[in-house]
Parts: C-alpha cells; sequence; structure tokens
C-alpha cells in the first residue's frame, strides 16, 4: 500500500472539514449516468407517514427445543411489488415482505420463542447492478438470492443467517428464535454475500420488537403513541424507479458508498404524521445503507433518548442531535405537550427535511411517563476480559486511491477464522481503524459496551508499526452508554469494545455496517468456541 495523497491530507491536518465531521464520509458519491429526482421539486408533507403492520402468526408449531412446546410459527414471504413512495411521483418497483417495504413488523415478549419461515418468492431477475467480481457474486451465481439475518438477535447459528447460506426463488428457510433478551428494537434485513447492499436497498427490511416485564413497568408512550420510524436514504430515476449508481469500469460496478438524496420514513418520502400534544416514543432505525444520520427538530426542541441498539439506557439523556450510524437505533421520547398547534420539522445534517409532525391544538391528557430511571446497565469491568484483540480497520487503494476493497485485520472473507472466543468469556476488542472513514461496526449474537476512543498517530502505526495515541481516551457519549450491537468506528482512533459472548456457540460473522464495505470484503466470520 503506497501513501496517498489523500492519506498524507489527512495526516497533516489539512482536511479540517473531514477531521471536524469524523463520522461523514470524505467521498463524494459517484455521480449519477443518468438524471435523477430532485427531491427538493416535490411538494412536502402531503403522505402521511405510514407505519408497518404487525405480523401475525399463522399457526403454533413444535418449538426445537421442546417439541411438546408450541411457540408461534410466522411466514413471510419476500416479493417484488409496486408502491408509491410520494403521492406525485409513480409508483417504484420494490422488494419486501408480503406488499410491504419495510415488512410487517415481528412483535414478541422476552423468553417467547418463535418461528419465521423467510420464503424467496422474488422473480428471477434483480433490477440493480451485480458486480460479479466480488467474491460471492460470481457470475455462476443464481442473480437473485437472499438470506435473511435478524440484527441483534441472540440466536443459534443456523438461524442467524449466514451470508453462504442463500437460497433462490422458490426456496425457503425457517429459523428459529428464542428471544432470550432483553426488550429492545431489532432488525431483520438481507445479508446475501456480495450483494447484500442491492437486496436491501431493493426494499428487504423490517422491524422485529422485544419486550419485557421490566420496560412494560415503566409506563412509557405505547400503543398509537410509540412509533416506528425506519430511515433510509434512496435515489430515484425520472420514471420514479430506485437508482444506484456504478463505478466507471464496467466490469467491476461497485461504488464504495451509496448515499441517495431522498430520505425515506418508514417507505415514504417526505411524510407527515398528525401528533397530539403529549408524549411520544419514536423507535429509530437507521436503516441506511452508508448514511449517518444527524437528527434535530427544526425547533430547536431536545429530545429524551432512552435506548439504544440493545435496550434502554440507565437513564434518560436530553439531545439536541441524535446521530445514527447505519445499523444503529435510538429509543426517544418525544414531548410534544408545549407545542399545540405546531408543525415541526424533522431534520438530517443541517437542512435536509426528513418529516413533518403536526401537532393538534386539542389540549390532551397523557398518563405516560418518562422516569428518571429506566434500566441499571452493569458494567463489565475490564478486569473480567481474557484476552484482548486489535483488529484493524482497512482499505486497499488504486492507484488513484478509489477503494478496490476494505478489510478487517487484513484478511478476506475466505481466510480461515481468526477470531474464536470461548463461550461465556469476556474479551475486549481494539478496533483500530487506519481509514479515512467512520466504519459501524457490527458484531452478531451479542451485545457489547463501548469502552472507550482514543486518537492515534496513524502514520507511525502504518509504516513505521509503532503505536502511538494522541491525547486521552475520550467515553462513550452518553447515548451510546448503554448495550451496543454496532459501534461507529472513527477514522484514526482506536475504539474499544467489551463483550460477553454469551449464547451460542458456532458459527458467526461480525463486519463493516457499510453496505458496500460489508459487500466488499469488510466482513469475517468468528467463531463461538465450547471452553475445556
Ligand atoms: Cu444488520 Cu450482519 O447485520
Ligand atoms: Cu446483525
Ligand atoms: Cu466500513
Amino acid at each position: 500500500m503506497s501513501i496517498t495523497r489523500r492519506r498524507f491530507i489527512q495526516q497533516s491536518g489539512i482536511a479540517a472539514a473531514a477531521v471536524m465531521m469524523p463520522q461523514m464520509a470524505h467521498r463524494q458519491p459517484p455521480k449519477p449516468v443518468k438524471p435523477v429526482l430532485d427531491p427538493n421539486t416535490l411538494a412536502a408533507f402531503v403522505d402521511p407517514l405510514p407505519i408497518p403492520g404487525v405480523a401475525r402468526s399463522t399457526e403454533l408449531r413444535p418449538s426445537p427445543d421442546d417439541p411438546k412446546l408450541k411457540i408461534p410459527y410466522y411466514r413471510l414471504p419476500m416479493r417484488q411489488f409496486q408502491a408509491k413512495v410520494h403521492r406525485d411521483m409513480k409508483p417504484t418497483r420494490l422488494w419486501g415482505f408480503g406488499t410491504s417495504s419495510p415488512g410487517p413488523t415481528l412483535e414478541t415478549e422476552s423468553g417467547k420463542a418463535m418461528l419465521v419461515e423467510w420464503a424467496n418468492e422474488l422473480p428471477r431477475e434483480h433490477f440493480l447492478p451485480i458486480d460479479h467480481s466480488l467474491h460471492g457474486a460470481e457470475s455462476d451465481k443464481p442473480d437473485v438470492r437472499s438470506v435473511i439475518h435478524t440484527h441483534g438477535a441472540k440466536v443459534p447459528p443456523e438461524s442467524d443467517g449466514y451470508p453462504e447460506n442463500w437460497y433462490v426463488p422458490g426456496k425457503s428457510a425457517t429459523y428459529y428464535y428464542p428471544n432470550q433478551q432483553d426488550a429492545t428494537l431489532l432488525w431483520y434485513h438481507d445479508h446475501t454475500l456480495g450483494i447484500n447492499r442491492l437486496n436491501v436497498l431493493a426494499g428487504l427490511l423490517g422491524l422485529f420488537i422485544v419486550r419485557d416485564p421490566v420496560e412494560d413497568a415503566l409506563n412509557l408512550p405505547r400503543g398509537k403513541y410509540e412509533v416506528p420510524l425506519v430511515l433510509c436514504d434512496r435515489m430515484f430515476d425520472l420514471d420514479s424507479q430506485l437508482y444506484y449508481p456504478v463505478s466507471q469500469h464496467s466490469s467491476k460496478p461497485w461504488v464504495p458508498e451509496f448515499f441517495g438524496n431522498a430520505i425515506l420514513v418508514n417507505g415514504k418520502l417526505l411524510p407527515y404524521l398528525d401528533v397530539e400534544p403529549r408524549k411520544y416514543r419514536f423507535r429509530i432505525l437507521n436503516g441506511a445503507n452508508g448514511r449517518f444520520f444527524h437528527l434535530t427538530l427544526a425547533n430547536g426542541q431536545s429530545v429524551s433518548q432512552i435506548g439504544t441498539d440493545q435496550g434502554l439506557l440507565p437513564a434518560p439523556v436530553t439531545l439536541k442531535q441524535v446521530s445514527l450510524a447505519p445499523g444503529e437505533r435510538a429509543d426517544l421520547v418525544l414531548d410534544f405537550s408545549d407545542h399545540a398547534g405546531e408543525q415541526i420539522v424533522l431534520k438530517n445534517d443541517f437542512a435536509a427535511p426528513i418529516m413533518q409532525f403536526r401537532v393538534s391544538r386539542t389540549k390532551v391528557s397523557d398518563p405516560s411517563s418518562l422516569p428518571a430511571g429506566l434500566r441499571p446497565v452493569p458494567k463489565i469491568a475490564e478486569s473480567e476480559a481474557v484476552k484482548t484483540r486489535t483488529l484493524r480497520l482497512g482499505e486497499i487503494d488504486d492507484l488513484v486511491q478509489y477503494p478496490v476493497t476494505m478489510l478487517l485485520n487484513d484478511k478476506h472473507w475466505n481466510a480461515p477464522v481468526t477470531e474464536d472466543p470461548v463461550l461465556n468469556s469476556v474479551e475486549i476488542w481494539n478496533l483500530m481503524n487506519v481509514t479515512d472513514d467512520a466504519h459501524p461496526i457490527h458484531l452478531h449474537l451479542v451485545r457489547f459496551q463501548i469502552l472507550d476512543r482514543r486518537r492515534f498517530e496513524r502514520f507511525a502505526y502504518q509504516y513505521e508499526n509503532i503505536l502511538r495515541y494522541r491525547g486521552a481516551a475520550a467515553a462513550p457519549e452518553p447515548g451510546e452508554a448503554g448495550w451496543k450491537d454496532t459501534v461507529r468506528a472513527d477514522p484514526g482512533m482506536v475504539t474499544r469494545i467489551i463483550v460477553k459472548f454469551e449464547g451460542f456457540v458456532g458459527r458467526y460473522v461480525w463486519h463493516c455496517h457499510i453496505l458496500e464495505h460489508e459487500d466488499n470484503e469488510m466482513m469475517r466470520p468468528y467463531d463461538v468456541i465450547a471452553g475445556r
């Protein structure tokens, strides 16, 4: 790897903007080769926000753990359909579950197991540009294949949706979810090796909510006052169809990141939601391929963050801005009681509108609460760790500094397993980011805590093999100080996480949740192995 000009500029601190906003990717999106729809030309806030329906179990079936026990069985068919993302656009071809994207929400209680049959009923042709030079997507593989993973679920390995366990239209897989985990918002999405970015962009994602008595006892806003918001950025052509850019090399169409100019909320562009002047609970997922969201309310109102990826925070955190990397979730309480009659826009970054809340005028009573204490999150002591692994997040560029591939610890997907924690042991993973991008790193099966982030000298590390820190370690942000399953690893930083590998023995994966990176080698298998 040569010292590229881009890296040199980064190191010498000239690229001030990139240094100030490490979570924003430094690269410009590739220029679309055909004209794309400009959402600013559309009427804003004309469509009501859709709420994904709740999946219904059709029958009970024997539990794989205990055949005498009957557990709910669901069948979710992946299909292609047309849907309108905006009143003034033509119907868009999408992939989803049944006839919706996001698909129906699976809802369960902690400890209540279920079976889900993920049926591939997609057409045989893909409508997005497959890169057959990527590992796992070679031309001898069928174009249309899928496998569904539930992000954040503590499941046996055979139900985790291993990226190589894809199957073609006409086939299905029935997965077992024991749901032995705390209340939180999970999500399901495609995980097919080499085309995951395209399948998710086409619409193969949905929510999965786990509830439990601890959370129920808090009396948070519920029912119609609890609203999921799935955020995804997309690009549309002038015929209202999804557009995914390609590189300049026709044999290698892969692009290093996707950033769309149209942000969908639960599948709609610029929707509105009628609300009452009272508290609401919003459960937000960043379901984008590569975009980091920085959410604010246009009236300057603050929000209370009550939970993160794997459940409730110890106490609410008051924030003016909520930042979410791809794959991360935030559980928020918003109080509209002082805003009767107002129209409040939810924005991303500095100005881009996402949706509008229309607060009704009439006073209402609000029996819900926002307790000062939510759920204890006992800290895992560093002294419990039996192993510390230092794992590099790297990128290989071509001569013009265009990334060719992204690697974890310099290893490709098909190299032998190197991460092999013992079941129930605690490990510290030092995610050492030598690239110019922030990478949201996700581990399947487990939940973890962030210890800290600390800047190091990339030059000294990469070219002299010396690890020198610059400055002190920074504690996780207040909104990250709970159980996580995805962590933002900032450029030039060592991000330390502490993980207890609980649950099951077997093969899982860990990866960057920027789907373009994940599809191009930034994913590794890992094994949880039995202790002696
Ligand atoms: Cu959200 Cu491996 O995935
Ligand atoms: Cu996952
Ligand atoms: Cu990445």
